[in-house]
C-alpha cells in the first residue's frame, strides 16, 4: 500500500513542508482546495478563519482525491487561532478514512503542534481511523525528526 500527503495551505508555509513530506517520504501529494475562494489580505482571511471556526462552517471541499490504494495519509494544514482550519473538518466529513493512519502535521507562527491535536482527535472519534501523533513541521529539523 501507498502513502499519500494532504495538505491545505493558503500561503504557502504548509504547501512547502508538505513536499519535503512527500519528497522524504516517496509519497503522492494532493492538495486540499475549497470551491470557495481564500482571500489574499491577512486581515479578510483572519476574518473569515474566525467566522468558520464560531459558526462551525465546515467549507466545501474541491478536490476530488481517490485514496482506494493509500493506507497512510500525511495530512499538513496550518495552525488557525490555535486549531486546524475547519476545512479539515470538511477533509474528515467527505473522505472514507476507515482503517486508514492518519499523520497529521501543521505548520504555525510560534504555536506548538500539540495545542492542534485535541480537535484533530474529535474529528476521528468513533470513526474507525488510526490517528498517529503527528507533528509541527515549521522547518527541515522538525520534518526530519517528526518523521522518525
Ligand atoms: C487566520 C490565521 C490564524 C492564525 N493563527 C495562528 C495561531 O494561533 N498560532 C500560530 O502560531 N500561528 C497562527 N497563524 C500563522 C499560521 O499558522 C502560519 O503562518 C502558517 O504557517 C500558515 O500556513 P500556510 O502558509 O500553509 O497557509 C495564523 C494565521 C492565520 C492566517
Amino acid at each position: 500500500m501507498k502513502s499519500i500527503v494532504i495538505y491545505f495551505s493558503t500561503t504557502g508555509n504548509t504547501k512547502t513542508a508538505a513536499e519535503s513530506i512527500a519528497k522524504k517520504t516517496g509519497s503522492d501529494i494532493e492538495e486540499l482546495k475549497a470551491v470557495q475562494n481564500w482571500p489574499t489580505n491577512f486581515d479578510d482571511l483572519a476574518a473569515l478563519a474566525q467566522k468558520q471556526r464560531d459558526s462551525n462552517v465546515h467549507p466545501e471541499i474541491s478536490s476530488q482525491i481517490n485514496l482506494d490504494n493509500y493506507d497512510k495519509i500525511y495530512l499538513g494544514y496550518p495552525t488557525w487561532y490555535e486549531q486546524p482550519p475547519m476545512i479539515i473538518n470538511s477533509f474528515f466529513d467527505k473522505f472514507d478514512l476507515e482503517n486508514k493512519t492518519v499523520v497529521p502535521f501543521s505548520t504555525s507562527g510560534s504555536s506548538t503542534f500539540e495545542i492542534t491535536v485535541p480537535y484533530v482527535y474529535t474529528m476521528v472519534k468513533n470513526k474507525n481511523i488510526k490517528l498517529d501523533d503527528g507533528f509541527r513541521a515549521n522547518s527541515e529539523d522538525e520534518i526530519t525528526s517528526g518523521l522518525k
